[in-house]
This record gives C-alpha cells, structure tokens and sequence, in this order.
C-alpha cells in the first residue's frame, strides 16, 4: 500500500470505497464468496430475461423457499411473455396462490402484454423501458437490466441497502444508495455482482443478527458490527408490517382464495371471506372488480377469464 493511502475501513472522508484498489478488492472477495458458497437457485445463471422477470415479481415480498416451486411450475407453463398474455388473467392469479400479494400476479400479467404487443414478445433492456412495464420499478428494472442482459447497474433492494450502509458506516439515503450500487459495479458480470450482493445480505449482513466472524468482507466493513446500526436509519430499511388479523388484507386474500376454487355467488360471499359484515365484503368484492382482480357473472364473483 503505498504510503499515505488509508488502509482503514473507516476512512475519514466517509467514502471508504472511493479507492479504485479497495473496490477491486471489495468485488475479488465477494465474488469469491459468491461463486463458492451461493445457493443453486433456479433463475441464477440463467440470462433468459423473461424468467428473471418473473422470479423477482415473485421475491419481491415472498421468501426464496416459498417462490422456488411455484416459479419452477410457472416456466414450465409460461415460458415466455406471450405465453403468459394469452392467458386469462384469473389463472395468473390461480397459479399465484401460495406467494400472497396477489396484485403482482395481475401486473406480472399486464407486464406480458405490453411485452408482447409493444416489444415484439421481448424483454427490454432499457431501464426507462423496464420502468415503464406495470410493477416494475426502479429495483426490478436493474435487475433484469443486470441479471438478465449484463449492464452495469446493480438492483438495491433492503438486503443490498443494508450491505452498502453498513459497508460505509453510515446510513444511505435512497439515491445515496443507488449512486453507490452502481458505483461499485465491476465490469465483468455485473449480475453475479448483484446476486452476489443480495446472497450476503441474506445470509450474512442479516438485519438482526448479522454473522460478522463469516462475513467474507469484513476487512472492508466500515462498521463491522461495532456501535449501532448504519442500516437502522436507512431509507430503505424494512418497516413493520401493519397488523394482518382482521384487516382488509387478509379479508381480501381469502375471497381471491375461495374464487380460486369456484366462482362465489353474493350471497356466499361473507362465508367465504370469513367476514360477517356482509357490506365489508361486498366493499371489498367492488373493489377486487375494479383493478381487475375478480368480475362479476351474474350475481357470482369469479376471477377473470
Ligand atoms: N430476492 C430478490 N431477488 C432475489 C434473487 N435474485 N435471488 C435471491 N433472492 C432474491
């Protein structure tokens, strides 16, 4: 190291990974780590951008144990976006069941039209174009921008936001975060560098208990698990959930539930949610019509065909 170059995570200037030679170090020993230790998940390594499209509408609010099966049946079924836009929606939602969050189900589904009759049945790769499909966002953008076609962007969801605060010693603003993402990007296979991010920040740099002794960047960890948490004050830290018992919420996700099994007539509708306030449901049932979610037949409610 040549002399007068902080060799200090906690370099005073607060960008410890300002320096071309710690970044590089920084990627060697992540990347390391990744390729030796990551879990065989079935949308890594796989530069198909459809499938990972949809495996990260699927990992947005959902564990990876959860989405590995329904994902593995949802490919086979729905290769490709215009596979998934000749579909009625309804069955969209039916294979969804299992993930929760339902809407992303109906958006996933939108995302393939407009794929489909706007993009030749093929995933864009420019981030403004990926941000204009329905549900995705800026995170979902990067990622099939990196993962799928190999730009030099890097996807932050909490686990990467998390990672880079903690790696800075500080808490990051949104954009502070991206800007920094992106920063230190490496130029060869940006994705394993993404993926690679987010497996240290599920496994290692974990929100409650991170496991320091193993983490495989520990040398250049401006916080290191000393003195409180850079990622407790970041702007993307996870919130608590609002309570689920009772709430509009689950009432919702059990009428999707039962339309999954059969169409429902009105008067059978409180039944199925579970929920005695007959005008609640029906509340709930309009407004399940109105995005898309559900229709009316006769006096049943059914998912779209
Ligand atoms: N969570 C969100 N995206 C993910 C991915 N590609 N791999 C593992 N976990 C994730």
């Amino acid at each position: 190291m040549a002399a007068g170059t902080v060799d200090r995570a906690d370099d005073p200037s607060g960008e410890p990974l300002a320096d071309p030679a710690r970044r590089a170090r920084l990627q060697a020993l992540l990347l390391a780590w990744y390729h030796r230790t990551a879990r065989d998940l079935p949308w890594r390594g796989d530069a198909d951008p459809w499938a990972v499209l949809v495996s990260e509408a699927m990992l947005q609010q959902t564990q990876v144990a959860r989405v590995v099966p329904i994902f593995a049946s949802f490919m086979a079924r729905w290769p490709t976006a215009p596979a998934l836009a000749a579909a009625p929606a309804g069955e969209v939602v039916a294979a969804w069941q299992g993930l929760g969050y339902n809407r992303r189900a109906l958006r996933l589904h939108r995302a393939a039209t407009v794929i489909t009759s706007e993009h030749g049945g093929t995933v864009p790769e420019d981030l403004g174009v990926l941000q204009r499909l329905p549900g995705v966002g800026a995170y979902t953008a990067r990622a099939v921008a990196a993962f799928a076609h190999g730009l030099a962007v890097a996807p932050v969801d909490t686990n990467v936001a998390r990672v880079l605060a903690r790696l800075h010693g500080r808490a990051l603003s949104r954009a502070a975060a991206q800007e920094r993402a992106d920063a230190l990007v490496p130029d060869r296979d940006p994705g394993a560098w993404g993926q690679a991010l987010m497996e240290l920040g599920a496994r290692v740099c974990t929100a409650r208990t991170p496991r320091c002794d193993e983490c495989p960047v520990a040398p250049m960890c401006a916080w290191r698990g000393q003195g409180p948490d850079p990622a407790a004050s970041s702007a993307h830290r996870s919130r608590p959930q609002a309570r689920f018992e009772g709430s509009d919420r689950q009432v919702r996700g059990r009428l999707v539930q039962a339309l999954r099994e059969r169409p429902v007539p009105g008067p059978e509708l409180s039944a199925a949610a579970g929920e005695p306030d007959a005008e609640r449901v029906r509340r709930l049932a309009d407004a399940l019509v109105a995005e898309g979610m559900a229709e009316w037949d006769a006096d049943a409610l059914r998912l779209p065909r």
